[in-house]
């Protein structure tokens, strides 16, 4: 008998893509790095190695990552700065390690990188060690240069990614960064026992919840084949929702090839309105609701410049439906883990139109899943 052994085809798992395989065990890369860190019913992450002490030492954090990994730093920035009320300044790591940062004692730089060998990352991770600050990472490839070179690591439990566009690493990310600061929260005093144990409550419903947005891939995948000839794709949000723009807009065009762009909601109409013509597209994420009506009014802006307006917003939100065109909600959770609920049907999105537009999605032109060099 003969067997046609194709391993590319076993390791795929019977998924058309290593991209969708990998959507698709999302609600075990959040479970699996969250788990391990929840402990009668606080959180607890020795790897830290930072005592209460330490963490109430804190005055500011840094958050210094590249490409997808940078776009979980800026939604951690809201996370940390609304529920710990420490200030954090997000870099990229080719910016950061050429600008004389200033670190002054009591900063916290947190690196964050799935393969942990980024050229960039692991030179800003140097250049703060050298100014002796202390450096988290936060890294998804066991025993990576980052991961050796950081003062300590705590390990995001994705797995192995293959797809070039990263997406249960991306969740997983988000994870560690939501673990952390509900920690600093908590120790600071931010955050009461009932508060934590609600989140915490929350955090562990996300796993379902992703597995309902995946199940949405039908509805997704329709919707993504009206827009294969597109020209150019608009992303639009504010706080959190502006980095959930940013994800779903890289993902998007670093797969389909479609140029796109994510702007703060309000930012928009400072000249790029111009843009907007009969029939563009714009995704609109509304996940924050004392940010409802401001980004409705963006809505409506580019709406009547022509633009057909998709929303991803909470259940409860059903006013959006006055200015969108389609809408796809997202179940109830915090508005800290908005993200990793919200990012699924942009995710989907990139991957449908770029498998309709038959592009190698797993490999997108030019692009690398490790940049080991400047
Ligand atoms: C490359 C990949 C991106 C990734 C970025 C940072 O550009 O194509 O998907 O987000 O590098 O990679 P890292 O391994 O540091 O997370």
């Amino acid at each position: 008998v003969h067997i046609d052994w194709d391993v590319n085809a076993a390791e795929k798992g019977g998924y058309e893509h290593f991209m969708l395989k990998e959507m698709y065990e999302q609600p075990k890369a959040i479970t699996d790095t969250f788990s391990p860190r929840l402990k009668d019913g606080k959180i607890v992450i020795e790897e830290l190695g930072m005592s209460d002490e330490d963490i109430k030492a804190v005055r500011k954090i840094m958050i210094v990552a590249c490409g997808s990994a940078y776009h979980t730093g800026m939604t951690s920035k809201y996370v940390f700065e609304g529920l710990a009320r420490i200030p954090v300044e997000v870099d990229l790591a080719s910016e950061f390690r050429y600008r004389d940062p200033i670190l002054e004692e009591g900063t916290l730089l947190i690196v964050v990188s799935q393969s942990g060998e980024t050229a960039d990352t692991l030179a800003a991770l140097r250049e703060a060690k050298s100014k002796g600050v202390r450096v988290l990472g936060i890294v998804n490839v066991v025993g990576s240069s980052i991961a050796r070179e950081a003062d300590n690591v705590m390990y995001t439990w994705a797995g192995p990614e293959i797809a070039v566009a990263t997406t249960k690493a991306y969740s997983a990310q988000l994870i560690a960064l939501y673990l952390l600061a509900m920690k600093f929260a908590h120790v600071r005093g931010e955050l009461s026992d009932e508060g934590l144990a609600e989140m915490i409550e929350e955090l562990k419903e996300l796993p379902a919840q992703v597995e309902m947005m995946l199940n949405n891939q039908n509805k997704i995948q329709k919707f993504a084949n009206r827009y294969l000839a597109a020209r150019s794709i608009f992303f639009i949000g504010r706080g959190i929702d502006y980095a959930i723009s940013l994800e779903g807009s890289l993902k998007l065009k670093e797969v389909s090839y479609i140029h796109s762009e994510a702007y703060a909601a309000g930012e928009l109409k400072h000249g790029t309105i111009s843009l907007i013509e009969e029939g563009t597209l714009v995704c609109s994420v509304l996940t924050q609701e004392e940010l409802y009506k401001k980004t409705i009014s963006n809505m409506v802006e580019v709406r009547t410049r022509g633009a057909f307006v998709m929303a991803v917003t909470n259940v409860d939100n059903t006013e959006v439906e006055k200015a969108a065109d389609y809408v796809v909600y997202i179940p109830k959770t915090n508005k800290y883990f908005t993200n990793s609920l919200a990012i699924i049907p942009l995710q989907l999105f990139g991957y449908y139109v770029a498998v309709g537009r038959g592009c190698d999605v797993d490999k997108p032109r030019n692009l690398a899943k490790s940049v080991t060099v400047e």
